[in-house]
């Protein structure tokens, strides 16, 4: 939600800007902005629109400045036009803010401010804290003191930052609850929403906590409290991502190169945490502490979908009892945590508010937490007891694919060691699950091959309105991943439905433009779905079915047959995913659409 990007160094500051904006953009997408000190004056621009019409409106002027700030928007309060974009300033135009967040409080304000002779200019929240610190510099105030004295009268969750003309060469930051990592270069210092942002400077970094306030200037960069504004220091850490690993590296789309990415992304998840000869899985994150006695799970979108399948694993294998909530939900239905329940929040960026609230009252509530995320710089990694990993790589497409791939084999590695632990899998069933693990990354290259097919398929049905996706038992989340995945990129109506639930509703939606996509490997739940899809095929849907390449009474029935590896039902969420969100890029690249910022999406959200 919103990119925020700022720089002080000897570079000009205008392409630095535009670059980390760029990698960015992925945030929010509604409009963006800068403010650089221009020879003492403050300068001002920003566009409604994607970057490209920043991009336009700086061309050809020959800025000098090295000091400034940016701004990708997900509109939040006002509409989307020139004058709601970031930067806002003061009055005087002395003062420019941009802001991730929500300020809470912000309608108060600005009746205050007002009373007190401030003109808006815009309908954001965010304008208040120019005013503010507008108040705080008249006051005689230095900027640091300013943006204090300022932080302390808002409420909600905000990281921003700010320049002032009459404090040439300094950039501050404060974060509260909204994501702020900082990058510590060779005499240069870069602000940024977001790691890969800071890739082509330096890989020292420091995320930012709630309650920082931080200056950078020519001289490094200084740490102070924002309660009482004491210095102290935070040491870098070093990220190990390549700068090339955020590129598109030839692919059309970020996406597409996501979804290609996936063997590889088995692989380093599994890497090193599972003996391929005996099957066994050690999970240093858990050696330490007991076997749960239960599960809670947390989570939004695609690391929701994640996550149901994460209790079926839970359960099966290692018998925990588990339940999954919607982290957006979780504050508000009194849970109830027993003693012994394990607390996990999954959630690829870390930073996403809901399932951070979630994790916060777990802990709240007596619950140890693990953070399953994708990245170790994140919030979720310093407020839970301890974190898993995973290896999926910087993503940047909107819609989640190899991350949610990652998600899913970090629940096999967890389900199969607390079932070893626990005495639920024994050696023989160690063996034959860790030859399932060992595979799918192989698999998983198989299914790649299919490309052409479910380019083929999405052509037939770009242009329907509906779309259903059916699986039962481990396949069921699949069935609702697909769906989102088809909705959010492809804007196509579609839902995701447990296959024996059709009947009772659903079912009544189906004719001959509503493709249905089944779900069919081999297993307990074979015929049941067979039939389910039977039942659609009598109401003239076309089906679309991914079954075993084997299977040819699936191919019979199919309009459309996506033929699949052999593998255990219980692991063949992992492969049956892949071509599923084929099939969404490929329908949304074919209407056209720009599959890697979809409309009203942001990548990481980090506003209720
Ligand atoms: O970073 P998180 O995993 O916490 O994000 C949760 C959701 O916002 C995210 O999965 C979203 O649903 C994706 N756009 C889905 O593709």
């Amino acid at each position: 939600m919103c990119g925020i990007i700022g720089y002080v160094g000897p570079r000009k500051v205008v392409p630095v800007i535009i670059e980390g904006l760029r990698k960015l953009e992925y945030r929010g997408y509604d409009s963006a902005g800068m403010a650089i000190i221009e020879a003492g004056k403050l300068v001002v621009v920003k566009k409604r629109g994607k970057l490209r019409e920043l991009e336009e409106a700086v061309r050809g002027n020959a800025y000098e400045a090295t000091t400034g700030i940016g701004h990708t928007r997900w509109a939040t309060h006002g509409r989307v036009e020139d004058r709601n974009a970031h930067p806002h300033m003061d009055c005087k135009g002395e003062i420019a803010v941009i802001h991730n967040g929500i300020i809470e409080n912000y309608q108060t304000l600005r009746s205050d401010l007002i009373k007190k002779g401030h003109a808006f200019s815009s309908e954001t929240d965010t304008e208040v804290i120019a005013h503010l610190l507008e108040e705080q510099v008249d006051a005689g105030r230095d900027l640091l003191d300013a943006v204090r004295g300022t932080a302390h009268q808002l409420q909600g969750a905000y990281a921003f930052l700010v320049v002032a003309s009459r404090f040439p060469g300094r950039v501050i930051a404060v974060r509260n609850l909204s994501p702020l990592v900082l990058g510590v270069g060779d005499g240069e210092m870069i602000f940024s929403s977001d790691t890969p942002a800071l890739l082509d400077y330096t890989h020292r970094i420091v995320p930012l906590h709630d309650g920082d306030v931080v200056e950078i200037n020519d001289r490094g960069y200084f740490f102070y409290a924002l309660e009482d504004g004491h210095a102290f220091t935070r040491a870098p850490m070093i990220v190990q991502w390549s700068a090339a690993s955020a590129e598109k590296q030839g692919y059309k789309h970020f996406m597409l190169k996501e979804i290609y990415e996936q063997p590889v992304v088995i692989r380093d998840t599994l890497y090193g945490r599972f003996d391929v000869a005996t099957g066994r899985v050690d999970l240093k994150e858990f050696a330490d502490s007991p076997v749960p006695e239960r599960i809670s799970i947390v989570a939004a979108g695609t690391s929701y979908h994640a996550s149901r399948v994460g209790k079926y694993l839970l359960e099966q294998l290692a018998r925990i009892p588990t339940e999954v909530s919607f982290s957006s939900e979780y504050r508000y239905q009194q849970p109830i945590v027993q003693p012994g329940t394990l607390g996990i929040a999954v959630t690829q960026s870390g930073e996403t508010i809901d399932t951070l609230a979630a994790l916060r009252l777990q802990r709240q509530l007596g619950a140890r937490v693990v953070a399953i995320t994708n990245r170790p710089e994140s919030s979720a990694v310093r407020e839970s007891d301890v974190s898993f990993i995973t290896q999926a790589g910087i993503e940047i497409g909107v819609a989640a694919t190899k991350s949610f791939m990652a998600q899913l084999i970090a629940f096999y590695l967890m389900a199969i060691s607390f079932g070893q632990r626990k005495g639920t899998i024994d050696q023989e069933a160690s063996l034959r699950l860790g030859g399932e693990l060992a595979g799918l990354s192989q698999k998983c290259e198989q299914v790649l091959e299919y490309v052409g097919v479910m380019e083929a398929i999405a052509r037939k049905f770009y242009q329907v309105h509906d779309m259903i996706f059916v699986g039962r038992g481990v396949n069921y989340p699949i069935a609702l991943e697909g769906a989102l995945k088809m909705k959010e990129i492809s804007y196509i109506h579609a839902e995701g439905y447990a296959a024996g639930e059709l009947k009772h509703g659903p079912i009544a939606l189906l004719e001959q433009n509503v493709p249905v996509i089944g779900l069919l490997p081999r297993g307990p739940l074979y015929e049941k779905v067979y039939s389910n899809l039977q039942e659609s095929n009598a109401r003239e849907s076309p089906l679309v079915i991914l079954a075993e390449s084997t299977d040819a009474t699936a191919q019979g029935l199919a309009s459309d047959f996506i033929p699949m590896p052999i593998v255990g039902e219980l692991f063949s969420p992992v492969l049956y995913t892949v071509p599923l969100q084929l099939l969404a890029y490929y329908t949304a690249d074919r209407k056209g659409l720009d599959v890697d910022q979809p409309r009203n999406l942001a990548k990481s959200v980090t506003v209720e």
